[in-house]
């Protein structure tokens, strides 16, 4: 009993730190200025259509569940992080998007069994610490001949390749966490999601984001508003040294990616994996 009540505070505990960090920064910018058309290429490829019940898992500011909505679905953006939701709804009323925004944990979904026709995630069930609970959580509300779609960066990508050199700066990962980018590999997610699925289809896409001066002009400014980054900065600020580290690692990373011509452009891969509930 007291171990599982530990467990219990312990799990709270994580889930207040992740929503803390996913609230730092500018996250809405994120999805609204760099990665706006990854939520629009889960919703094609999800299929999702006009009276359909939707969940978006790890929504934050609607990047899928707007789009969701505007097909004349019926939408639930459901998110750890309900600070993300006041962009989000600004976002919706922006598109005459009309939904619904729930606070959830991605591991433990506040909704019955079989309650939704589509349950999409857009580089967002990535980032719950246990994937198997989080898995279980997408396939157990997806009714039976439902779709799940999945957008996730992938270990080799960009993205996957940030987490890596940032890890060596962040905090240790609390045990029994295993990394986002694995959500990115296929065979990770069709072992996750095991016999609950048919049809799985995925393949990996680019998503080009640019505007930076330069890689270092990137980093400057990534470092201003990805929840994920500011908190490994802010684990090593009493070291300026590995600060400075850091800040030539992010560079040299963004400058090994740069296929800019007098502007940094970077070519970010992800997975994008859709599949039936058996
Ligand atoms: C990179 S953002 C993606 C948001 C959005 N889907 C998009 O495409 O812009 C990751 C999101 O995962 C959410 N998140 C992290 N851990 C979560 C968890 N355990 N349960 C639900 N959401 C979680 C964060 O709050 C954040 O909104």
């Amino acid at each position: 009993m007291t171990d599982t009540m530990d467990a219990i505070t312990a799990d709270r505990a994580l889930k207040a730190k992740h929503r803390a960090m996913w609230g730092l920064g500018d996250y809405p910018s994120v999805a609204r200025d760099l990665i706006p058309e990854l939520g629009r290429v889960l919703v094609a490829a999800a299929g999702v259509r006009r009276g359909e019940r939707v969940l978006d898992v790890a929504a934050g500011t609607g990047n899928a569940a707007v789009p969701a909505a505007l097909t004349g679905a019926e939408v639930v953006a459901s998110d750890l992080t309900p600070e993300l939701f006041t962009a989000g709804r600004e976002f919706a009323a922006s598109q005459g998007a009309q939904l619904t925004w729930e606070e959830g944990d991605a591991e433990a979904l506040p909704y019955p069994d079989a309650s939704f026709d589509v349950v999409l995630s857009c580089v967002g069930v990535m980032f719950a610490p246990h994937h198997q609970k989080a898995a279980d959580e997408l396939a157990r509300v997806c009714r039976p001949g439902g779709r799940i779609g999945l957008i996730s960066w992938t270990p080799e990508g960009f993205v996957g390749e940030m987490f890596r050199t940032m890890k060596p700066y962040a905090p240790p990962p609390p045990p029994g966490a295993q990394p986002p980018p694995l959500w990115g590999d296929e065979q990770h997610v069709r072992q996750l999601l095991g016999d609950r699925v048919t049809d799985v289809v995925a393949r990996r896409q680019i998503v080009t984001t640019g505007g930076w001066t330069s890689p270092d002009a990137w980093r400057d400014h990534w470092k201003s508003v990805y929840g994920p980054t500011i908190a490994t900065y802010r684990n090593i600020a009493g070291a300026p040294e590995r600060v400075a580290a850091l800040d030539r690692d992010l560079a040299a990373l963004a400058g090994r990616y740069d296929r800019g011509n007098g502007t940094t452009v970077l070519d970010w891969e992800y997975l994008l994996l859709t599949a039936r509930r058996a």
